[in-house]
């Protein structure tokens, strides 16, 4: 089957942003083109600064397209942090289809009534990531359309999303010329690229360790659970660092990146690492085991931390299929074990998978987002796009798929 469609996935992260051009043939993803500008332009996993985040977007995209010979002018936008709230609902609406079976408006319908949930007034609905269906009672159906009865029940994990948050990061794509065809929750994205239908369905914990934050989601029976943010990544390892070895910025990543968290390194007792002064007088040096140990008990903080959101929710049992880290934080040397440790499973790095094309710039944890956009766009298809975000996104195909019947997100 020929396809011609050309997907863009824009991940706007708080260090970078990372763009992917793909071409799509069937079920083929060949990558043609990919660019990454870093900046500097958030604070707390939200767009501090405008501009800067604007031209990161403009130069990721100009360099993607240039590699790919095609225009970066629409693409899916993932968006994430703190400002997310995700839910567990239900929804039920009569059956109204021919015969009384099961109609696709009717579906959406019951999809959609899951978004009826108490919600602070400035946050809208994001995704309705669908989990079952039950008709009459009787549960456990995955596609109830043309299926007889006078009651569609559907149970989803919704996502909503602060208001302004979603503007802005709309806002720094847009001003880049560039179009937002859905804006995506990023772990979801980052789902896509880096977990097996087998990891999705057994269960299992995706953790993307960004700069800023964490964001995690569980999977379980090919749907999602539960998800959540820990405010801690990248960024606070290297502050740690920095501050612990009374150097900069700079060269407090240097040593992250080149030593990680490893407290079993071979000769570490005596090895030493040289860096800058903080004020600029000099070198001085220090043992890496300490930086090492500032590296490990952040990292196990870390963990404990998402540990304990499990452990709160009653959920340390669905991930059988254990732990996928991914985003840049997961480079962390010695991460995936300290995590088997304080969780008891398999762990592993999730890299973008099951692409053709140029894959080697697009191989590193921190393109999953990027890579998975593309995955989701192709998946859910043109028709998603135009229902969803042609006409002013998601909330206008909830308001046109419900009528004037229900009153949506923001506990409005
Ligand atoms: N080899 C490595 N070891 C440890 N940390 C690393 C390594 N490579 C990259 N990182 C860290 O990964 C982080 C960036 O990851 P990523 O690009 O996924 O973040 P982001 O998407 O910009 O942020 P966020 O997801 O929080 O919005 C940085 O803090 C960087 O220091
Ligand atoms: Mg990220």
């Amino acid at each position: 089957m020929s396809d011609p469609r050309t997907l863009v996935g824009i991940d706007v992260g708080s260090s970078k942003v990372a763009v992917v051009v793909a071409a799509i043939n069937g079920d083929l993803v060949t990558v043609r083109g990919c660019g990454l500008a870093r900046h500097d332009g958030a604070r707390k996993g939200v767009i501090a600064n405008l501009s800067e985040v604007t031209e990161a977007v403009r130069i990721a995209a100009e360099e993607a397209e240039a590699m790919a010979s095609s225009p970066v002018e629409l693409g899916a936008v993932g968006i994430g942090g703190s400002p997310i709230l995700g839910v567990q609902a239900t929804g039920s609406v009569p059956v109204t289809g021919k015969d009384h079976t099961v109609s696709p408006d009717d579906q959406q319908r019951a999809l959609a009534a899951c978004a009826q949930v108490n919600v602070p007034a400035d946050y809208q609905v994001l995704e309705i990531i669908p989990g079952g269906f039950a008709l009459d009672g009787q549960s456990g159906m995955e596609h109830p359309i043309g299926m007889p009865g006078t009651r569609l029940d559907a149970s989803a994990y919704v996502l909503f999303t602060h208001k302004t948050h979603a503007d802005t990061v709309e806002q720094a794509v847009n001003r880049a010329a560039v179009a937002v065809d859905q804006l995506v929750y990023e772990p979801l994205a980052a789902s896509q690229a880096v977990l097996s239908r087998d990891e999705q369905e057994l269960g299992c914990l995706l953790v993307d360790i960004g700069h800023s934050s964490s964001e995690w989601l569980v999977f379980s029976e090919g749907t999602v659970m539960a998800s959540g943010a820990v405010p801690m990544g990248g960024r606070h390892f290297t502050s740690d660092l920095a501050a612990m070895l009374k150097t900069t910025t700079a060269a407090a990543e240097q040593v992250k990146r080149k030593y990680g968290a490893r407290l079993d390194r071979d000769c570490a007792d005596t090895e030493a690492v040289e860096v800058p002064s903080l004020g600029g007088d000099g070198l001085q040096v220090r043992p890496v085991h300490f930086a090492a140990e500032v590296m490990y008990w952040r990292a196990r903080e870390l963990l404990i931390s998402l540990h304990q959101h499990l452990i709160a929710g009653d959920l340390e049992r669905l991930p059988r299929a254990g732990l996928v880290l991914t985003g840049g934080g997961a480079r962390l040397e010695g991460l995936v074990d300290l995590a088997e440790e304080i969780f008891g499973y398999r762990a592993r790095i999730g890299t973008p998978r099951g692409l053709a094309g140029v894959i080697d710039p697009v191989s590193d944890p921190e393109w999953a987002v990027a890579c998975g956009l593309i995955r989701l766009q192709h998946e859910r298809g043109p028709e998603y796009s135009m229902a969803h975000t042609s006409k002013g996104g998601i909330m206008t195909w909830l308001k046109h798929t419900l009528g004037e019947f229900l009153e949506l997100g923001g506990g409005a």
